[in-house]
């Protein structure tokens, strides 16, 4: 059985006003009436190919998704407490020692806990086929048919197939977030894929590579978790170990640099949901092309993208813009621009 470990860490600022750093993308409903992480957890709850969950998480945000996890009906092994984020090389690192000490042969799933998955019976098929890959040893991620050339993601070039595992391939070579033009040629030559950011991971083999790529990095950890404080619910990890740990993903800090790679090819139905372009994507939209959540009104409108959470928004004679509106801030937009509001963002906070 697979130890799953969600992450919950981001902030997710290409969705503010909606995302907050008190209450992040993971921690909002914004496909249907489940949160994303509600929706991570009941994907990996239920069904006896999973042992209960480890989660991850931000100090801050430890009573949501507690509450999270009772609305799922279910019950974490451990909620692993970070003071402040180091990315997800030290939570992974961290999640793998404490599960280690249990299981010297536990193989983690890990997942990001603010992506969409519409097809739940693929994503437990392709990470079956992943388990079994990586009860062999093998590092596996899913990988997704790319459909743009993507900066922000890992890119994975497909090797030989696995043996006797369907839609497995080798890892030939992985790319973290290429420069724009890397990106571009790996689209076109049709032997890329996305990395989904879900990796199945034998969690003996993750602390043996980091304990040779990033040694300092296992120390702290390690540090980190002997020196944890616990109570019933949470465990929180020292402060000031982990604090040391070095900020990196498991993508540059692990995945880039090791041998015995692989991936599984899955069609999911797969969003991260990075931005409102990707929301607007998985929305139902009327026949003028507009997609709407909560009280609002439009005429005259096309390709409009209008959310509110309380107040009643209208749209007049406008085309391709996207309102979002929440109590205390209101975003105006043209839908294309709807990466550039992570640079808004930050403008907001270099004014304070
Ligand atoms: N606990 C914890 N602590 N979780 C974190 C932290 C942290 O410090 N930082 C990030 N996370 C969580 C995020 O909440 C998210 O669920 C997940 O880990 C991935 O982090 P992102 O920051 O969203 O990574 P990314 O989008 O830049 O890149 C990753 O995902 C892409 C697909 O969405 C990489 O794995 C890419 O290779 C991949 O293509
Ligand atoms: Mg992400």
């Amino acid at each position: 059985r697979l130890y799953p470990v969600i992450l919950s860490g981001g902030s997710g600022s290409r969705l503010w006003p909606l995302s907050r750093q008190s209450n992040p993308k993971q921690l909002l409903p914004l496909v249907g009436r489940q949160t994303l992480l509600e929706a991570t957890l009941r994907r990996v709850s239920g069904s006896g190919a999973f042992h209960p969950p480890t989660l991850v998480v931000n100090a801050e945000h430890r009573f949501a998704v507690a509450e999270q996890a009772r609305l799922a009906g279910t019950a974490p092994r451990a909620i692993l407490l970070e003071a402040v984020g180091r990315n997800t090389a030290p939570a992974i690192l961290c999640a793998a020692l404490d599960l280690l000490a249990a299981d010297d042969s536990a193989i983690m799933l890990v997942l990001p806990s603010d992506h969409l998955i519409r097809d739940a019976k693929a994503f437990r098929r392709a990470v079956e086929t992943a388990r079994a890959a990586a009860a062999a040893g093998r590092v596996m991620t899913l990988g997704i048919t790319p459909d743009r050339p993507e900066t922000g993601y890992g890119w994975i070039e497909k090797g030989g197939a696995l043996d006797g595992l369907a839609g497995a391939f080798e890892v030939a070579r992985f790319k973290e977030k290429p420069d724009a033009a890397t990106a571009a040629a790996m689209l076109a030559d049709g032997r890329h894929l996305w990395n989904a950011g879900i990796f199945v991971l034998p969690a003996a083999r993750v602390v043996a590579e980091l304990e040779r790529l990033e040694p300092e990095l296992v120390q702290h950890c390690r540090d980190a978790l002997d020196r944890a404080s616990k109570d019933i619910d949470f465990t929180r990890l020292d402060p000031e170990s982990f604090g040391q740990a070095k900020a990196i993903s498991i993508d540059y800090a692990l995945v880039e640099r090791v041998e015995r790679v692989g991936t599984v090819a899955v069609e999911m139905g797969w969003s991260d949901l990075g931005g409102f372009d990707a929301l607007y994507e998985v929305a139902e939209r009327d026949e003028q092309g507009n997609a709407t959540v909560g009280r609002t009104a439009l005429l005259d409108a096309r390709d409009c993208h209008v959310r509110s959470n309380g107040r009643l928004v209208t749209v007049l004679g406008l085309e391709g813009v996207l309102v979002v509106e929440t109590d205390d801030a209101v975003l105006v937009a043209d839908r294309g621009r709807a990466q550039d509001v992570k640079q808004l963002v930050e403008k907001l906070k270099s004014e304070g």
